[in-house]
C-alpha cells in the first residue's frame, strides 16, 4: 500500500497551464501575475490591501518590520507554533515572550494574555493553530482594556478562509500573514502574503520585499528621471516570481472545495472517532448544515464560523502512548506528524532566553500527546475507511 501522508498539495491542469503560460510570457518575476495574485487573495478576505513574500517566514518578518518592532522590543505569542512565528521578531531584536495554550482550543490561553503583558510589549502574534480561528476580537478588546498601543499580527497560515462569529482572518488584527507551502490549503511551491487594511503597513511591507528600494515618484526623496530608484532603508530580496503567483490564482480558485473537502473529513473522523475513548479529538466548528444539505456548488456563503482544519490533532493518553501510537501508524505506511515541539523548549530559546522545561505545562502536555491525522483535499474513502480500522485496531 503507497504511503499516507499527512498533509499533500493538489495540483491539477489549470495550475500547469498557468505556470507554462507565465514560463512563455515575458515576465517570470515582478511581472503582473503577482499584483493579479495579491488583489485576488485581498478580495476573498474582503481587506484592503496584500503584499506577496517568497514564503510565510519572510512574511512574518516584514510583518514584525511593518508594525515597527524593535530592538528590545518584547513580542507575545503561543508556544505551540512552528519556529516562523518567533523567528520574524527576532531577526528584529524582539524579546520573546510566551503564554501557555487554551487546553481545548490549543491556541494562545486569552485568559492569560493581560497578566502577560508589560510596557515593552509591542505586539502580539496569535497562531489560528490546526486552522481553528484565535478569538482575536477577544484579544483586540484585552488590548484596549490596558489603554497601550499593542499591534495584532494574526499569524494565519494555517487558517486561510477560516471564519469566527461572521468575521474573517483580517478583523481585529491589524496584520494578517499566510504561508503557501505545500502542506498548507493552496500553494505556489513556496510563498507567503501578508494582508492588512492600513496603507502605512502597505508602503512599509513593499520597500521592506525589495531591499528597501522604492521607485515611486511619490516616494522619492530626489528624482533624477524615470531610472531614478532610492533605497530608503534596509530591506531583503524577499520577492516571489510571477510563476508561482501564476499558480497561485489558480490553487486560490480551488480553495472553497478545499475547506468543504476538509471539513467533510473533519466530521467523518468525528463520527468514525467519537467512541475511541483512548483518543481526545479537536473541536469542531464545521457546520452541519453548510456540509449536510447543499452541494458545495450551491453554496454562495460561507458558514459564520469556519475551521480551515490545515491539520486534524488528536491527543493521546500519555507521552509514552503518543510514541507507541506514532510509530504504529508508520507501520502501517500512514506517516502522522507531531505538531509542534513547544518553541520555548529549543535549545536556541533555553540557552538565549532562560526558558525552560516545565515553564508552560499546558503546552508541554499537549505536545507529549499530540499526533496530526491525515488531512487533505484528495485523501479517498478507502484511505479514510484504512486510517479509521487502523486507528481503531491499535489497542487490540
Ligand atoms: C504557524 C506557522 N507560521 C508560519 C509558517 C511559515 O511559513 P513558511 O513555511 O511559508 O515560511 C508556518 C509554516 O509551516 C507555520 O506553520
Amino acid at each position: 500500500m503507497k504511503i499516507i501522508s499527512y498533509g499533500k498539495q493538489y495540483i491539477d491542469e489549470a495550475d500547469i497551464k498557468a505556470i507554462l503560460e507565465t514560463l512563455q510570457s515575458d515576465y517570470m518575476t515582478q511581472g503582473p501575475k503577482v499584483k493579479e495574485f495579491e488583489d485576488k487573495v485581498a478580495e476573498y478576505h474582503g481587506c484592503k490591501y496584500a503584499v506577496a513574500f517568497c514564503n510565510g517566514t519572510a512574511a512574518l518578518h516584514g510583518a514584525y518590520y511593518a508594525i515597527g518592532l524593535k530592538n528590545g522590543d518584547e513580542f507575545i505569542t503561543s508556544p505551540i507554533t512552528f519556529a516562523a512565528s518567533g523567528n520574524g521578531a527576532l531577526y528584529l531584536g524582539g524579546i520573546p515572550k510566551f503564554v501557555d495554550i487554551d487546553k481545548d482550543t490549543y491556541n494562545i490561553d486569552i485568559t492569560k494574555l493581560k497578566e502577560n503583558i508589560t510596557n515593552k510589549t509591542k505586539v502580539i502574534t496569535p497562531v489560528s493553530l490546526a486552522g481553528y480561528p484565535v478569538d482575536l476580537k477577544a484579544i483586540r478588546e484585552i488590548i484596549n482594556e490596558t489603554g497601550k498601543d499593542i499591534k495584532i499580527i494574526h499569524d494565519a497560515a494555517h487558517a486561510i478562509g477560516a471564519k469566527r462569529e461572521g468575521r474573517n482572518i483580517v478583523d481585529y488584527a491589524d496584520v494578517t500573514i499566510l504561508s503557501f507551502h505545500p502542506v498548507k490549503h493552496i500553494t505556489t511551491g513556496e510563498g507567503g502574503m501578508v494582508l492588512t487594511n492600513d496603507e502605512e503597513y502597505y508602503k512599509k511591507l513593499c520597500l521592506f520585499r525589495t531591499h528597501g528600494i522604492t521607485r515611486n515618484p511619490e516616494e522619492l526623496i530626489e528624482n533624477h528621471g524615470a531610472w531614478y530608484y532610492e533605497m530608503q532603508d534596509l530591506g531583503y530580496n524577499y520577492r516571489i516570481t510571477d510563476m508561482q503567483c501564476a499558480l497561485g490564482m489558480t490553487q486560490i480558485d480551488k480553495l472553497n472545495n478545499s475547506l468543504y473537502k476538509r471539513n467533510q473529513i473533519a466530521k467523518y473522523y468525528e463520527e468514525e472517532l467519537k467512541n475511541v475513548e483512548w483518543l481526545k479529538l479537536p473541536l469542531g466548528y464545521f457546520s452541519k448544515e453548510w456540509l449536510n444539505n447543499k452541494k458545495y456548488e450551491e453554496l454562495k456563503e460561507k458558514p459564520e464560523n469556519l475551521n480551515s482544519y490545515h491539520l486534524f490533532p488528536v491527543l493521546l493518553k500519555n507521552a509514552e502512548e503518543r510514541k507507541r501510537f506514532f510509530d504504529y501508524m508508520r507501520k502501517n505506511n500512514i506517516f502522522i506528524q507531531v505538531h509542534y515541539i513547544p518553541l520555548h523548549t529549543m535549545p536556541y530559546y533555553k540557552e538565549k532566553y532562560g526558558y525552560k522545561k516545565g515553564d508552560f505545562p499546558i503546552a508541554e502536555n499537549y505536545y507529549e500527546r499530540e499526533v496530526s491525522l491525515p488531512m487533505y483535499p484528495t485523501l479517498t474513502k478507502e484511505e479514510l475507511e484504512y486510517i479509521v480500522k487502523k486507528i481503531k485496531e491499535f489497542k487490540k
